[in-house]
C-alpha cells in the first residue's frame, strides 16, 4: 500500500432536500453582542415565544453562562452565532488580542454549551445544533478573511460523531449577506439547514451552497533535487519530538542544513542525541527550550537562532499536545492544553517569523481536520484553526503549506505497537520516515497548499469522502447515479429525483450507534466492561464468556464495533473500557430505540430487528438459542422483510436494476425472446421492481426467478405467478456448477442478482458460474451493499452463512462484503470486461456503499473457463456436509440486509 497525497477542494451543493426539524420545541440561540442581527432574524423563523437568545459576554466565568443557559427551557434547535465574532476587526492576522477573542467567543463558548447541556442530560434528547462562522472559509485563492474562529470546525465535527441523537452542522456566511436584501434569506436558509451527518462544514455564499471535498494529487512526485538551500537554516517548533527529528535529520542529509530544534522541556540527553544524529547526518543543531504560546520568548529565539545560523530560510510548526476525551467527560482545561500550541502557537511562530526570509513556512496539522473522529475534538478544533489561519496567512503573501499527516506509527506521539495495530485493524497504515520525507518534500516542490499524507485502505478513503479529482464543479441539479466507461446501462432513461443520501447515511449512523449501545448493553449482562478501567484479554474473553465456538469470527468483529464506538480501546491484545461504559446504567435504550426509529423512520424496522436481537444477545452468543429462530420466529421472514420494504434508499436501487434490465430488453430488437434469470430472489423484493418494469413487454421476454430455497420460490410463485405468466420459478445455487442443475451455457440475455453474489464462498467461482449463464453480449445486474455494515454484523452475523467466505481477502474485513473496486476487478477477471457503477444517490462527504453495478460478457470468452479449477477449494457439488442447515445470508436491499434464507430442511419450507 502507498502513501498518498489528497488536496482539498471547493464543491457546490445542491439546497439541502430535508428541510431541518419545521417546529422544533424550544428554539435557542447563543449569539455575541456583535451579530449583525442575525439572532434576532432566527428568531423570527419560528412562531412566537419558542425562542430564546443568551447573549455571550467576553470574560465571563463558564460556570455563569451555564447558569443562564440552565434558565432557558431544554432546546430541540440551537443556533450557536459565536464565531461571528472573531475580533479581527481593525486588527490585522498577527493581533494576538483578537486570536484571544476569538477563542473566547468562537470554539470556547460552543465547548461550554456543549458540555453544559451534556450536564443537563442533553445527550439523551435529540437536538440540532447548528454554529455559524463568517468568513472563516475562503472558497477562492485569497483564503478566509477571518480565520480565527475556524477551530469551530473541528469540534463540530467530532461532536457530530460522538452524539448519535443530535443532528450538527456549521454554516459559514459571508458578512455582506447579512445585512441588506439578502439578510432574511440567510436567516431562512439557516432555519433550513439539516447540519451534516458527520458534522461537516456548508459554505453559503450568495445563496449558493458549497462544501470541502478531497482528490488524490495526480502527478506530485518528489523533485529529484531537494527543495531546501544548501547549507540553510532551518526551525522546527516541536522539532525534538518524534516527525520534527526526523525532519530535522533529514534536512541535514539532504541539505548539510543548520537546524534549530524548539520544545518546552530543558535540553535532556534524550533531545541530545537527537542533536548528534543531526550532526552525523551532515549537519548542524541547536536546541532552544521556549513555549509556541510565549510571544517575547519565541521572538527571543528566532533572534538567537539567527545569530547562531544566521537568517530562517524556512520553518515547520510541529508541536502538538494530544489529550483524548469524548466532550461529555472533558474538562476546559484539557481542552485549551490542546488548543493552545496550535492555536496561540501558530499565530506566534508566525509572528516571530515576520522578518525572516522565509521559503516556507510548513504547518503540520492532522486528517482530523476532515475526520473529527469521536474523542478528540480539541485536537480536531486546533487543526482546523491552523488550516484556516494558513490559508489565510498565504493570501497575505507568506508563503504557507499545510501538510495534514495521517498515521505515523513509528515515530511521534502515537508510535506505539497497540496504537498501530488498532489503526490497522480499522484500514489506516503506518507513514514511514522515508515516505513522510518524500511526501514533504513533493508539497514544497510542487507548491500545494495544503494535502492531506495518508496511507489507507480503499473503505477509509470513501469514509474521508476522498473524490475524484478536478477542477471545483457545481454539482448537477439531480445527482446522476451513472458512472463508467462512457456507458450508459440505462439507456438515457430518466430517473426520479435521488433520495437524500445524507439524510440515509446519517440515519444508518444512528442505527449503527444504537446498535454498539445495545451490545455493551448485552456484554455487560453477560459480565464484561461494567466499569471504566476494565481490561480483558481479547483472545481469552469469548472462552470467559462461554461464547460458543460456532461464533469464533463474530466475536472479534464485535469487539472491533466497541473500540470503534469508542467504549473500548485496545493495548495489544488487551481491551480496556472506557469512561463512555459508565453512562450505560443510566440510558433508556428501548427509548433511545423508539426515538431512532420515530426520527429515521427509514430505518425503523432495522431498529426493530437490532433490538429483538440484541435483547437475546447472551443467550444466542452463547448458542443457547438458534439465531434463525430469533429472526424468523414461526419460520416466518416478515421481521427480516421489513428491514427492506419502503426504505427509499432499497427503492432507488430496485428502480435502478429494474431500468438497467428493461433498457436491455427495449433495446433488443431481435425477434427471439430476451431471457432474463434471476439469482437468489428471495423474498422478491427487487423482483417486484424489474417484473413491474417488464409487465407491457408482453412475450418478448421469459423470466426465470430462482432461489436456493424452495420455501423462496412457493414464496415467489404466490406472489408473482398469477399477474405474470412469462415467469418460471426454478430452484437454482449459484455455488453449484448451473450445467448440472440443467441450466444451459450462454442461456440468459440477462442476469440479475440482488444482494446474494457476496453470500457464496468463492466469489471467483460464482462470477464463472454467472459467466456460463451468460450469453456473449449479455449483461449482469448486480446490487450490493459494498461496505462494512456494524448493523448487520449485529443481525446477520449470527447466521453461519454470513461467515463462509473462502476468500477473505477479497471481502471487507469483517464482513462477507466486497468494495466496488474488487467487484469490478472480479467482473473483469471473470470475461465481464464493460462495468458502469450507479450510486442510488449523492452523498456529500461519503459513499454510499450500496451500488448497483452493471457488466457486460465479453463475446468470444470460453463459457466454463475455471469451473472446477480448485480442487476441493469449494463446495461445487452439495454435499451433506454442505447443505445441512446451511443459513445462506445475503444483504438484499438498501443498507437493509436480509437473508436468502434457507430453513435447516429448504424443501420443507
Ligand atoms: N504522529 C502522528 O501520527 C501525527 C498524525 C497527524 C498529525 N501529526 C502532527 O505532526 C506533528 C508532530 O507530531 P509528533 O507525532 O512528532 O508529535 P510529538 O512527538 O509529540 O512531538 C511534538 C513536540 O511538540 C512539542 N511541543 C508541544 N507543545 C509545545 C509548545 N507549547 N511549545 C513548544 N513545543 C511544544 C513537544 O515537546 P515539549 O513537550 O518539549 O514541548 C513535542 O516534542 C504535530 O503537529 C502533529 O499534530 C502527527
Amino acid at each position: 500500500m502507498r502513501t498518498r497525497l489528497y488536496t482539498p477542494r471547493w464543491r457546490e451543493l445542491d439546497p439541502p432536500a430535508t428541510a431541518a426539524t419545521t417546529e422544533p420545541g424550544s428554539v435557542l440561540v447563543v449569539a455575541p453582542s456583535r451579530d449583525h442581527g442575525l439572532a434576532e432574524r432566527l428568531i423570527g423563523q419560528y412562531r412566537p415565544g419558542i425562542g430564546h437568545v443568551v447573549r455571550l459576554r467576553l470574560g465571563e466565568a463558564p460556570d455563569a453562562l451555564a447558569d443562564r443557559l440552565g434558565r432557558v427551557p431544554p432546546p430541540s434547535r440551537v443556533y450557536f452565532l459565536g464565531g461571528l465574532d472573531d475580533g479581527l476587526d481593525g486588527a490585522g492576522w498577527d493581533s494576538l488580542d483578537a486570536v484571544e477573542r476569538a477563542q473566547e467567543l468562537g470554539v470556547l463558548s460552543l465547548f461550554r454549551v456543549v458540555t453544559s447541556m451534556l450536564a443537563a442530560g442533553g445527550s439523551e434528547r435529540p437536538v440540532e445544533l447548528i454554529s455559524v462562522t463568517a468568513h472563516a472559509h475562503g472558497v477562492d485563492e485569497r483564503g478566509p478573511l477571518r480565520p480565527f474562529s475556524a477551530a469551530v470546525f473541528g469540534l463540530t465535527r467530532s461532536l457530530a460523531k460522538e452524539q448519535s441523537s443530535w443532528r450538527v452542522g456549521c454554516v459559514d456566511v459571508a458578512t455582506a449577506d447579512l445585512t441588506g436584501n439578502s439578510a432574511g434569506a440567510v436567516a431562512a436558509a439557516l432555519a433550513a439547514e439539516p447540519g451534516h451527518p458527520d458534522g461537516n462544514e456548508v459554505v453559503l455564499r450568495e445563496g449558493r451552497r458549497w462544501t470541502l471535498v478531497l482528490s488524490e494529487a495526480e502527478q506530485v512526485a518528489p523533485p529529484a533535487e531537494p527543495p531546501f538551500r544548501r547549507g540553510g537554516t532551518y526551525l522546527i517548533l516541536g522539532g525534538a519530538g518524534g516527525i520534527g527529528a526526523e525532519l530535522a535529520v533529514h534536512l541535514a542529509r539532504r541539505a548539510a542544513a543548520n537546524v534549530a530544534l524548539l520544545g518546552r522541556r530543558p535540553l535532556n540527553p534524550e533531545i541530545q542525541r537527537q542533536l548528534d544524529r543531526v550532526a552525523a547526518a551532515g549537519g548542524s543543531a541547536a536546541y532552544f527550550a521556549v513555549d509556541a504560546g510565549d510571544d517575547t520568548g519565541m521572538a527571543a529565539t528566532v533572534a538567537a537562532v539567527r545569530a547562531r545560523f544566521g537568517p530562517v530560510h524556512g520553518a515547520f510548526h510541529s508541536a502538538l499536545v494530544l489529550r483524548d476525551e469524548r466532550l461529555d467527560a472533558m474538562d476546559e482545561a484539557t481542552f485549551t492544553a490542546v488548543l493552545a500550541p496550535k492555536v496561540r502557537g501558530a499565530v506566534v511562530l508566525a509572528r516571530a517569523l515576520r522578518e525572516e526570509p522565509l521559503d516556507f513556512l510548513t504547518f503540520f496539522s492532522s486528517a482530523q481536520s476532515f475526520s473529527g473522529n469521536p474523542g478528540q475534538a480539541n485536537y480536531a478544533a486546533a487543526c482546523t484553526f491552523k488550516d484556516a489561519f494558513a490559508a489565510h496567512l498565504r493570501g497575505t503573501g507568506v508563503p504557507v503549506h499545510v501538510v495534514n499527516w495521517g498515521y505515523w506509527g513509528e515515530v511521534g506521539i502515537v508510535a506505539k505497537a497497540a496504537y498501530r495495530q488498532r489503526m490497522a485493524s480499522v484500514g489506516v497504515h503506518s507513514i514511514d520516515a522515508a515516505e513522510g520525507m518524500r511526501a514533504v518534500e513533493a508539497v514544497l516542490a510542487n507548491r500545494l497548499p495544503q494535502a492531506m499524507v495518508l496511507k489507507a485502505e480503499q473503505r477509509v478513503l470513501e469514509r474521508f469522502g476522498v473524490r475524484e479529482s478536478g477542477p471545483p464543479q457545481p454539482a448537477p441539479a439531480a445527482a446522476d447515479p451513472r458512472r463508467g466507461a462512457g456507458w450508459d446501462p440505462l439507456g438515457g432513461r430518466a430517473l426520479d429525483a435521488a433520495p437524500d443520501g445524507d439524510r440515509l447515511l446519517a440515519a444508518h449512523r444512528r442505527l449503527d450507534d444504537l446498535g454498539a449501545a445495545l451490545l455493551l448493553a448485552a456484554l455487560q449482562r453477560m459480565g464484561a466492561f461494567e466499569s471504566p478501567g476494565e481490561r480483558r484479554p481479547a483472545a481469552t474473553l469469548a472462552a470467559a464468556l462461554a461464547v460458543a465456538p460456532s461464533h469464533a469470527r463474530l466475536f472479534p468483529t464485535l469487539l472491533d464495533i466497541l473500540v470503534a464506538a469508542g467504549y473500548l480501546t485496545r493495548d495489544g491484545q488487551w481491551l480496556t473500557a472506557t469512561r463512555a461504559v459508565s453512562g450505560m446504567a443510566a440510558r433508556d435504550l428501548t427509548t433511545e430505540g423508539q426515538e431512532v426509529a420515530a426520527r429515521n423512520p427509514e430505518v425503523a424496522a432495522h431498529v426493530d430487528l437490532l433490538s429483538t436481537c440484541l435483547d437475546r444477545y447472551p443467550e444466542l452468543l452463547r448458542g443457547d438459542v438458534d439465531a434463525t429462530a430469533v429472526m424468523f420466529p414461526s419460520a416466518s421472514a416478515s421481521k427480516v422483510e421489513g428491514v427492506y420494504r419502503g426504505d427509499p434508499l432499497a427503492d432507488r436501487l430496485n428502480a435502478l436494476a429494474a431500468r438497467a434490465v428493461a433498457a436491455y430488453v427495449d433495446g433488443n430488437d431481435g425477434t427471439d425472446q430476451v431471457r432474463v434469470l434471476e439469482i437468489g430472489a428471495g423474498t422478491g423484493g427487487t423482483s417486484a421492481s424489474v417484473l413491474a418494469a417488464l409487465r407491457d413487454s408482453g412475450d418478448r421476454v421469459r423470466y426465470v426467478y430462482t432461489d436456493i430455497s424452495l420455501g423462496f420460490l412457493r414464496h415467489g410463485r404466490r406472489l408473482f405467478g398469477a399477474e405474470h405468466p412469462f415467469v418460471e420459478f426454478r430452484r437454482l445455487d449459484i455455488e453449484s456448477d448451473p450445467a448440472t442443475q440443467g441450466f444451459p451455457a450462454g442461456g440468459f440475455d440477462v442476469v440479475v442478482a440482488a444482494n446474494v453474489l457476496h453470500a457464496t464462498r468463492d466469489l471467483r467461482e460464482t462470477l464463472d458460474h454467472v459467466r456460463y449463464l451468460l450469453k456473449g453480449g449479455g449483461r449482469l445486474v448486480l446490487s450490493e451493499t459494498t461496505a462494512f455494515s456494524p448493523f448487520a454484523t449485529l443481525t446477520f452475523g449470527l447466521l453461519d452463512g454470513w461467515w463462509r467466505a473462502t476468500d477473505p481477502e477479497l471481502r471487507v474485513p469483517g464482513s462477507p462484503l466486497a468494495d466496488v473496486p474488487t467487484w469490478t476487478g472480479l467482473l473483469r477477471d471473470a470475461g465481464l470486461g464493460r462495468t458502469a457503477v450507479l450510486s442510488p444517490a449523492e452523498v456529500v462527504q461519503d459513499e454510499m456503499g450500496q451500488y448497483v453495478l452493471v457488466a457486460e460478457r465479453t463475446p468470444g470468452m470460453p463459457q466454463r473457463r475455471r469451473i472446477g479449477r480448485r480442487p476441493g477449494g469449494s463446495c461445487r457439488r452439495r454435499s451433506p456436509k454442505c447443505s445441512a442447515g446451511r443459513a445462506t445470508t445475503s444483504i438484499r436491499t438498501g443498507r437493509s440486509p436480509s437473508t436468502a434464507w434457507t430453513p435447516s430442511s429448504s424443501s420443507s419450507w
